[in-house]
């Protein structure tokens, strides 16, 4: 795109908020888009439910372009539809186009952390910055209705429009997206101020405090919000604050292991049933049933899918219905076989829970950057501990290893040992925690980034006539956020914790 011609300086034309009498919010996600508004002067927001094609709280994030892709034929849901068997005549209404072109998720374009081949599909002649804008204009127009019939005076000028997106995108992602609003005219240089950006987990955040009483949350406590889009999976820690406000604890954000991801397993799945020529054909040639498959997919299957065994009927999709012409492109060993299911292939629970799986551990599963272990007391060696390590009383501080680095851990994984007390009088056990970047660490020492993470500190049985026979049993588990380390006195089951910093790759 090489047509912005936005103002670099605009500093006397900027209308004053005062003059701000409504307020939109603008979810533009990868897979769903939506809005609400709401009046200055009242509290009640307004969710925009009327879409074309359906009602609901959004609708798809999609585009039909014509064959050019110079003109939007469809968008929203009937973007994606089009084309499937109970509308093949929409072909003919919109002018026969050659082949149009169905444009999805385009604003992963927008996310630095993709490869240029993990970025969805576009046609060579249609930058992704056109798709946002063409998007944003369609909203824009429903938007300008819906306003004018609810309050009739209010002028668009009069309106801030707040953009929710990703935590993770920084000043020049934000920057490309304020310059598409300005393209699609949600703004002119006299009110580019009327712009304004806020990050999705803050908004879906404060969404949660109108909760917040029925899950009987009060000032003090926290929570985790996790807001699984079709792209990202954001996670934020929050804590409640007097006057209701949220502290925010921790935040990491912006995974990309969405609900599209799981689509996209069930899409393989369907590769490795008809052979994956026969799935690319599919998509080259018949991209909108391809697209209804999904569809089906979704609505039917997989947002109904709870993960309990009993509640799952052995879900069936037949091919002549849904997806005709890709009968046509199976050969070889799937074409017998699914000539004779009659060209229904079935999706047992099992099967669907991966796809699942897959995802979820993704979501849940994270990384070990460092390697965790305590700190012990042992016999010097002479023989092979390094003799400047050696303590006055012959012994050595050796590290004990609990979990090694590149370890993959799901959430609330514990690892534990049990350890007995140096001396046969000893009261208090002590137990350093040391997190170093190498694998196989033998002795505490100030190299390879070692360092003392934190000191839990338990009470010993009083049975001194046990001696050194009275083990603890201590554990490191690593939690969504942080690290528990718990001690426990195996005799008397009395146990003590405190919580450490997590620091994970994801
Ligand atoms: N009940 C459900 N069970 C499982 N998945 C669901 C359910 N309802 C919606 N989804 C899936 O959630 C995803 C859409 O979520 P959402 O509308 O929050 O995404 P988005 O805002 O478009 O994405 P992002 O925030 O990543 O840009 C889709 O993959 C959709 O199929
Ligand atoms: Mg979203």
């Amino acid at each position: 795109m090489n047509s912005f011609h936005r103002p670099t300086s605009f500093t006397s034309f900027i209308a004053p908020l005062e003059d701000i009498r409504a307020v939109v919010g603008i979810d533009f996600g990868t897979t769903f888009s939506g809005f609400a508004y709401a009046n200055k002067i009242s509290s009640v927001i307004d969710l925009h439910t009327q879409w074309p094609g359906k009602e609901r709280e959004k609708t798809n994030t999609v585009l039909l372009y014509d064959n050019s892709c110079r003109e939007v034929l469809k968008w929203g849901e009937p973007a994606l539809t089009f084309g499937q068997k109970k509308n093949k005549k929409s072909i003919k209404e919109l002018g026969s186009p050659q082949s149009p072109h169905v444009i999805e998720r385009f604003k992963l374009h927008l996310d630095e952390k993709l490869s240029i081949g993990e970025k969805p599909w576009l046609p060579q002649n249609l930058n992704y910055k056109r798709a946002i804008i063409d998007y944003l204009k369609k909203m824009k127009g429903v938007i300008e209705n819906t306003l004018d019939k609810r309050w009739p005076d209010l002028k668009l000028t009069q309106v801030l429009f707040v953009l929710c997106v990703p935590a993770e995108w920084g000043p020049h992602t934000k920057a490309i997206m304020r310059d598409c609003a300005y393209e699609a005219e949600l703004l002119n240089e006299s009110i580019e101020s009327h712009l304004e950006f806020t990050t999705e987990p803050e908004a879906a955040a404060l969404h949660c405090l109108s909760s917040i009483q029925e899950h009987g949350l009060t000032v003090g406590d926290t929570f985790l919000v996790v807001d699984c889009g079709g792209g990202t999976v954001d996670l934020t820690m929050r804590t409640i604050q007097m006057g209701n406000k949220l502290n925010e604890e921790t935040e990491r954000t912006g995974d990309l292991c969405g609900g599209t991801f799981v689509d996209q397993e069930f899409i393989n799945f369907i590769g490795r049933t008809v052979g994956f020529n026969a799935l690319q054909r599919l998509r080259t040639y018949a991209y909108g049933e391809l697209q209804i498959l999904v569809i089906s997919f979704c609505d039917q299957i997989k947002h109904r899918f709870t993960g309990d065994p009993d509640e799952y009927e052995t879900a069936e999709f037949d091919l002549q219905d849904i997806c005709p012409s890709l009968i046509n492109y199976i050969t070889g060993a799937e074409k017998t076989i699914l000539e004779n299911s009659e060209w229904v292939i079935e999706l047992d629970f099992k099967t669907l829970k991966k796809m699942f799986d897959i995802v979820i551990n993704k979501i849940i599963s994270r990384i070990l950057k460092w390697t965790y272990g305590v700190e012990v007391k042992a016999n010097f060696d002479i023989c092979n501990d390094p003799l400047e390590l050696r303590t006055i009383d012959n012994k050595i501080w050796k590290f004990d290893l609990l979990a090694v680095r590149g370890t993959n851990v799901s959430v609330n994984q514990k690892f534990c040992k049990e350890y007995k007390p140096l001396n046969p009088e000893q009261t208090m056990a002590v137990f350093k925690v040391y997190i170093t970047t190498e694998y196989q660490p033998k002795y505490i020492k100030n190299e390879n980034g070692m360092r003392l993470l934190g000191t839990l500190k338990i009470t010993l049985s009083k049975w001194l006539s046990r001696g050194r026979d009275r083990p603890v049993e201590f554990g490191l588990t690593f939690g969504t956020m942080e690290i528990k380390a718990t001690a426990k006195n195996k005799l008397t089951n009395e146990t003590c914790h405190t919580t450490f910093e997590l620091d994970i790759k994801r």
